[in-house]
């Protein structure tokens, strides 16, 4: 987590990490989860992620990336690759638990994928942007923000929060 270099006195960043800390919750909740709670709940914390990202994405890709894309290429479309695959995965629940018996596997595996891309924005790509980028670039990305036609949820109370589950965490 950065908190050191000033990237927090941004707000579009201050945001974004205020998401990913939602993310990373609902993420730890899953994970401990998936092996013994009832998979309706494993679905619906699924969505609730997807239901943080769908915003926050829209402010990254199109407001913070593209204006460090020129700059850091590579790795800006790794980050987008990886999103594309966290919404793949997580989406699989859309209808509910999938049936795919592979499933449950994949959705670890992106889930710890999902707490490391968040690791290399907080850590990477947020402190490269204080640097990097100026003030028409930051009102570009706030303007982003602003005009967003998906309405961030508020950050929801996890489905997963069953005594059961919450004594041994
Ligand atoms: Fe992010």
């Amino acid at each position: 987590m950065c908190e050191y270099c000033g990237c927090q006195q941004i707000a579009t960043i201050a945001e974004l990490t205020r998401e990913h800390d939602a993310v990373v919750t609902l993420a730890g909740l899953v994970q401990r989860a998936l092996p013994r709670e009832p998979p309706q709940d494993v679905a619906t914390s699924c969505g609730q992620i997807l239901a943080i990202l769908a915003p926050h994405t829209l402010v990254e890709e199109p407001g913070l990336f593209h204006e460090m894309a020129q700059e850091f290429p590579d790795h800006i479309e790794v980050l987008r690759s990886e999103h594309r695959e966290i919404e793949r995965v997580l989406g699989g629940a859309s209808g509910g638990f999938p049936a795919d018996p592979t499933w449950p596997a994949r959705l670890g595996d992106v889930l710890s994928m999902l707490r490391d891309h968040i690791l290399k924005e907080q850590d990477g790509v947020f402190p490269a942007a204080l640097a990097a980028l100026d003030s028409d670039q930051w009102e570009r990305i706030e303007a982003v923000r602003a005009h967003l036609e998906v309405t961030p949820p508020a950050l929801p109370k996890p489905a997963l929060t069953s005594p059961a589950l919450t004594a041994t965490t």
